[in-house]
């Protein structure tokens, strides 16, 4: 049978991709079917719904407890693209012309740190966090953001195949380069952490853990890691270099903006709802690891300072950002007096002003430009 993928018909799509195995030979039925009436359940009431350790039925949306959750899936999926619809022609150009050596060594080495966080990210939601949460509106969020880490994936792989990088060597840079390391081995260290169906959320000391972890992903690797890692590649761009990956990359980034924001909701109304307390001396530890880890990997992607960027101006971006994300948290700052060292770096972000100017993308989505993101 000559199938194509491109073939949507449901059975032959089924035919090509799940080979026929024997059937188990049907057991006769014994007994009619159980016509017992359904039992009259006692109504959700939304009073009752929790963040973790919930005790109702979440099989059953409304009436909502965090209404803002179901807000942030109505806008996550107002921000849709395919990597493939965005013009990445100059950038092959650019790539293989125009850029320096010390450029297409940082442009690599993001690429490289992006492909292994992006799955890292998959996991600790679809994995390990979601299934802990008791409210669907949490849960439909987070499914939604599944969905997002795995298109983060596909955009990452779609530049690599693009720009004819060699993909297993960028893939196994991660294993190689101790800075890149250093950045996914704590977020690997925090996963595993919570990576259990079994974890007793119930404990204080485990909850401590979950709550502090899922900070760690939203504030920190989304929050501050993310939201800030593009921007070497937004400094290309402004001087009109790498546009087709730059606003591939604005498109993620208005994604990991609502990550971060959603996250973050999420541990202040879990703190709040279980009387939750975070150790200071473990959120000190936290941004001291994640601001040393940024340290040496600023370096190195940047060890030979490119035309408008530097190690230093990244560094100082991360700890003001890292401050605005403490507050949010409803936390000290970490780093005070920090100062914005990329006061570019929002409004660059802002896909809308760069997208009517540049106008790379093949196809536009109605809603697509019309969105204000911060
Ligand atoms: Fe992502
Ligand atoms: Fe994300």
């Amino acid at each position: 049978m000559n199938t194509s993928f491109d073939d949507w018909d449901d059975a032959t799509v089924a035919a090509t991709l799940a080979p026929p195995s024997p059937l188990p030979t049907p057991v006769a039925a014994s007994a009619e079917p159980n016509a017992t009436p359904a039992p009259a359940l006692a109504p959700i009431r939304a009073a009752d719904k929790r963040i973790v350790n919930g005790q109702g039925d979440i099989n059953q949306l409304a009436p909502f407890k965090y209404p803002w959750a179901w807000e942030f899936f109505l806008k996550a999926n107002r921000n849709h693209w395919t990597p493939t619809e965005i013009n990445m022609a100059q950038d092959v150009q650019d790539y293989h012309h125009k850029l320096s050596a010390a450029e297409r060594h940082m442009f690599e080495n993001v690429l490289a740190y992006l492909t292994t966080s992006d799955i890292l990210a998959m996991r600790n939601i679809g994995l390990a966090v979601m299934e802990k949460m008791t409210a669907p509106e949490l849960q439909i969020y987070q499914a939604r953001q599944v969905f997002e880490e795995s298109l983060h994936t596909w955009t990452y792989q779609h530049c690599i195949e693009t720009l004819n990088l060699d993909q297993s060597e960028i893939y196994n840079r991660y294993r190689v380069v101790p800075a890149i390391h250093g950045k996914i081995t704590l977020a690997n260290c925090r996963l595993e952490k919570i990576l259990r169906a079994n974890l007793d959320l119930t404990d204080r000391d485990t909850l401590h853990d979950f709550a502090l972890s899922y900070l760690f992903f939203a504030g920190i690797f989304e929050g501050c890691w993310f939201y800030n890692g593009f921007s070497p590649i937004f400094a290309l761009q402004r001087r009109g270099l790498m546009k087709g990956t730059a606003e591939q990359f604005q498109y993620i980034m208005r994604d990991e903006v609502l990550h971060a924001a959603f996250g973050i909701r999420v541990v202040r109304e879990l703190m709040q709802e279980e009387n939750l307390r975070l150790d200071p001396n473990a959120i000190a530890q936290l941004w001291q690891e994640a601001e040393a880890a940024e340290d040496a990997y600023a370096k190195y992607i940047l060890r030979d300072s490119i035309l408008g960027y530097s190690a230093e101006l990244h560094i100082g971006q991360f700890r003001f950002i890292a401050n605005r994300r403490a507050r949010q948290l409803g936390l000290e700052e970490p780093f005070p007096g920090a100062k914005a060292t990329l006061p570019w770096l929002d409004e660059q972000a802002n896909l809308r002003k760069e997208k009517n100017f540049f106008e790379t993308r093949v196809n536009e989505y109605q809603t697509g430009g019309s969105l204000e993101w911060g």
